[in-house]
Order: structure tokens, then C-alpha cells, then sequence
């Protein structure tokens, strides 16, 4: 082990704060979350929406900021580590290996998303795009980019292939530069520009009225009202509340370790209640306010409400790929509001995926004593090769598989384990003194309640209704096309062997520090 080595640390309060916030702020905030609150039923969708923020998004966000913290002063920025510190069993650091688990998995396909927006930003820049004035020519251009289909706008995945290797060569150039010489000064760049492209973006959406006035409904006012009136009719319906759930999991990044090795870097003393809360606090402002006011409006204001709910049926995309560039064209000036978003998009997605690949660095940092050049070169390499799987096989539903798995179900099951750990076996009120400790602010005592009771019983309810009503469909795969059948599988046998690897690298690393 590299004990007598210092560990690394955040060079300042700004910058750690900026680091969580790229964190959590990615696709989800601008991609995701949209096209989810058009699915599930627009107003009604935000109701749950922030009972869950308040009932587990901000609870989790402390508890991770606890563990992380604690397993810090153990020297550990991983959960196998973290866990092996707050439970001595000999299970628990093979629950903690499904953290790592998880952000690999999203890793891996989640960089690959990210290029895309690079690979958009210069189409936008360049007017590739103009000139196809429907959303199916847009569709097929986004598909073909992607190699889905063949049209006459690309020839093969050349292009999305390039945008990919640059993506990836900066995300671990990042990686390998370290906490504060690397993740911490991407932070610094990126963030302050994200928000400044967002809200002059979101400006020029608020400000853009009726564009057609033959048809005065479609309007933003109209596209605003579709966010915000809730049809409370549908709040009966379960999948909006699953939906809701998991949309808060992703977007707060929580429920897979990245909040906790952050965290590991911190000073023992450093606060974390308000550092917790003030980064929570911004990812909801760059969801609901900005994320919230621009897709949906301007996709409502000019192809009105039906339209709009059915391109985000087509998938978690195709919104922000497919139907905004037909906006831009509309735009005076629209090449660079075209830029502009995708750009955006990417700094969102780049500090997100930096955040993926620290706990596996920070794991063959700790427990194998490697230095940060070794432990990148490894990871880099399994991911490389892995996501080329993504690429080929994106068609057949392979990222689809992988982001259920991992992006949806897995947040929940790890954040479910890991309250229980923290909450339960470590128990509550060590655990809500961890949290506590160097606060700058006080946390209200109903929060030590809803960690002990109502996060861990809503965690278990969401798993039990899954497992009651979806588990025999999603895994007998009863409603997948009959040619993804054999990819989806292969997808999930790729997950079984990752997933195998880690444990047995935890195992090797267990048994040597012991040794
Ligand atoms: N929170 C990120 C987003 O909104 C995604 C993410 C999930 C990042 C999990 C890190 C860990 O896009």
C-alpha cells in the first residue's frame, strides 16, 4: 500500500463544490429529465419529482457525503473499502464492489453519448444540418451519425468515431492529471461556462413567444404550462412515481459511489452538510430551471403538445438531438444557439464522466498501491475496448440494456445497501454524527428520522414493486424485438463478466493487504 504517500486533496472549497456540481450535472439534467417529464405526464410528473428530492435525493446525497468522508480518513475512495470500514464483515466490501460495478457500466456508455454532443456542436457550427426541415430527415441524420441507419448524410461511423476518441482521450487526460490538477480544474472551466450558455440559451427560449402566430397555441407560454400544471389525475399511477424516483437517481448522481470518492478527498473536518445540500441545490436549478426551460418549451412552441410527447416517446434522445437543430435553423442567428447547446451538453456530460471513472482509479489506487498512471492505463484500456460493444451494437438496444441495469436499477439497489450499511449497521446516530461533523450549517432533525425510516422504506418499496410487476417480463425479455434478443443477452453476460473481474480483484486486493 501507498500509506506513507499523502493522499490528494481538493485545492479549495469553490473548487470541490464546482467538482460535484459537473458531477451531477450532465445529460440528465438537460436530455433526461425533459424528455421524462414529457413521458409521465408533464405537471404531474413534478409532484413526485420533488417529494423524492426532499425524501431521498438530499438524505442520500449526505449519507454518500458521510461515507465517503469516513472512508477517506481510512484511506479508502471506494466503496469495497468504505463498506469494509463501516461493517467488518467479509461481505461487505463485495457489496460495495457493485458500486464500482455500476460506474463502469455507465461509464462506458455514457462517454459514448457525450461524443455525440461534440460531434453536434460542430454540426452546428458548420450548418451540417441546415436544410433538413423535418424531424424525420433529422432523425435519420442523428441515426445515421450513429450508424443505426444508412442515408445519404453520412458514410458509415467514421466521423462519431473521431468525436468518440476525442471525448475519451480528454476524459482520461482529465482522469490521469488527478483530484484538484485534473477533475477540479476542468470543474473550474466548464461549469461556470455551462451555466452561462444555459441561461442565455433558456433567455432566448423564454423570450421567443409564439414563433407562428397562425398557431397560437403552440406557444412557450403553452410549452411552460405543460411543465407546470399538474393533471393530478395521474398521480394514481405508479410508473410516474418509479419514474420520478429514478429520474432524481440519476440526475444527483447518487446510488453508485462517484458523490463518495469525491468525498474521500476531503480534510476530516471539511463540511459536508452544506457542501451536500449546496450542490444538490444546484443540480435542481440546472434541471428544473434551465433544463426545465428549454427543450420542452421550444419543442412545444413550435411543434405543439402532441408532437412534442411523441418524439420524446422515441427515446431519451431524440429530443435534444433531433427536434432543437430544427429549431435552431428557425433562429436568427441559430448556428451558434446550435453551438452553443451542444456545447453545453458536453461540458455537462465530460464532468459526469470524469465523476464515473474515480471510483475504479481510487480503488486500484488504495487497495493496490498503484500510482494514478497505472491505475488510468488500466481503466482506460477496459473501457476503450468495451465501448466498442456500445458503438456496433447500439442498433440492437445495447446501451438501452446496460443503462436499465446499471443507470436505472442498480442506482437503486446500491443506495439501498449502502443506507442500510450506514443507517442501519454503522448505525444512526454515528452516522448522523459523521454527517454533522464540521457543518456550517444544522441540519434539521426530521432528516435523521427520514434517513432511519422513510429513504430506506421507499428504496425497498420501489425494489419490491419492480420485482412484483416488471422482473419476469424485463428479464424474460418478453417485449424486446426478436433481433436484439441474442445483443441483449450479450449485454448482460459482458455485465456478468465485469462485473466478476471487480470481484475477484477485490478479493486479490483484500488478500494481499492482509497478507
Ligand atoms: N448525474 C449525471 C447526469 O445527470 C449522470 C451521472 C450518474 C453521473 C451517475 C455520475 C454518476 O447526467
Amino acid at each position: 500500500m501507498s500509506s506513507n504517500s499523502e493522499r490528494e486533496q481538493w485545492g479549495s472549497r469553490i473548487g470541490l463544490i464546482l467538482a460535484v456540481a459537473g458531477n451531477a450535472v450532465g445529460l440528465g439534467n438537460f436530455l433526461r429529465f425533459p424528455v421524462q417529464a414529457a413521458q409521465n405526464g408533464g405537471g404531474a410528473f413534478m409532484i413526485p419529482y420533488f417529494i423524492f428530492f426532499i425524501l431521498l435525493g438530499i438524505p442520500l446525497m449526505w449519507i454518500e457525503w458521510g461515507i465517503g468522508r469516513h472512508g477517506g480518513k481510512h484511506r479508502h475512495g471506494s466503496a469495497p473499502g468504505m463498506f469494509d470500514v463501516i461493517w467488518k464483515n467479509s461481505m461487505a466490501k463485495y457489496f460495495g464492489a457493485i458500486g464500482l460495478l455500476i460506474s463502469m457500466i455507465i461509464m462506458i456508455y455514457y462517454t459514448y453519448i457525450t461524443s455525440w454532443t461534440l460531434g453536434f456542436s460542430f454540426f452546428s457550427i458548420s450548418k451540417t444540418y441546415f436544410g433538413l426541415t423535418d424531424f424525420e430527415q433529422m432523425k435519420s441524420f442523428l441515426y445515421s451519425y450513429q450508424g443505426r441507419e444508412v442515408s445519404q448524410y453520412f458514410n458509415g461511423i467514421t466521423f462519431a468515431y473521431i468525436m468518440l476518441l476525442i471525448t475519451f482521450i480528454m476524459t482520461f487526460w482529465v482522469l490521469f492529471k488527478g483530484i484538484s490538477r485534473g477533475i477540479e480544474k476542468l470543474a473550474k472551466i466548464a461549469m461556470p461556462m455551462l451555466f452561462i450558455f444555459a441561461v442565455i440559451i433558456a433567455i432566448r427560449v423564454l423570450t421567443l413567444g409564439t414563433p407562428d402566430p397562425s398557431i397560437p397555441e403552440n406557444s412557450i407560454s403553452q410549452g411552460l404550462g405543460f411543465i407546470w400544471n399538474p393533471d393530478l389525475s395521474q398521480l394514481s399511477n405508479p410508473q410516474i412515481w418509479l419514474a420520478a424516483a429514478g429520474q432524481i437517481f440519476f440526475t444527483l448522481s447518487v446510488g453508485m459511489g462517484t458523490i463518495q470518492a469525491y468525498a474521500s478527498y476531503l480534510k476530516p473536518k471539511d463540511d459536508i452538510a452544506l457542501s451536500g445540500l449546496t450542490t444538490a441545490a444546484t443540480n435542481e436549478f440546472a434541471e428544473v430551471v434551465l433544463g426545465g426551460s428549454i427543450a420542452i418549451p421550444i419543442a412545444v412552441a413550435f411543434f405543439g403538445v402532441s408532437m412534442t410527447t411523441q418524439m420524446a416517446l422515441g427515446g431519451s434522445f431524440d429530443l435534444g438531438f433531433a427536434s432543437l437543430p430544427l429549431v435552431f435553423q428557425q433562429l436568427p442567428f441559430g448556428q451558434f444557439f446550435g453551438f452553443m447547446w451542444f456545447l453545453l451538453l458536453f461540458f455537462a456530460g465530460i464532468t459526469s464522466s470524469v465523476a464515473m471513472g474515480q471510483p475504479v482509479i481510487s480503488f486500484l489506487e488504495d487497495e493496490f498501491g498503484m500510482d494514478r498512471k497505472k491505475a488510468v492505463g488500466i481503466i482506460s484500456a477496459v473501457v476503450f475496448i468495451s465501448v466498442h460493444f456500445v458503438v456496433f451494437f447500439l442498433k440492437y438496444g445495447f446501451l438501452d440494456e446496460l443503462d436499465f441495469w446499471a443507470g436505472t436499477f442498480g442506482l437503486v439497489v446500491f443506495a439501498l445497501i449502502e443506507t442500510i450499511l450506514f443507517i442501519w449497521v454503522f448505525g444512526a446516530d454515528k452516522a448522523w454524527a459523521e454527517i454533522n461533523e464540521g457543518a456550517d450549517i444544522k441540519i434539521p432533525r426530521i432528516f435523521f428520522f427520514i434517513m432511519k425510516y422513510i429513504t430506506p422504506s421507499i428504496l425497498i418499496t420501489i425494489t419490491a414493486w419492480w420485482l412484483i410487476n416488471s422482473a419476469i417480463p424485463q428479464l424474460l425479455l418478453t417485449n424486446a424485438a426478436e433481433e436484439n434478443v441474442p445483443y441483449i443477452w450479450g449485454a448482460r453476460i459482458f455485465m456478468i463478466v465485469i462485473a466478476a473481474g471487480l470481484f475477484l480483484m477485490v478479493k486479490t486486493a483484500w488478500k494481499k493487504n492482509e497478507a
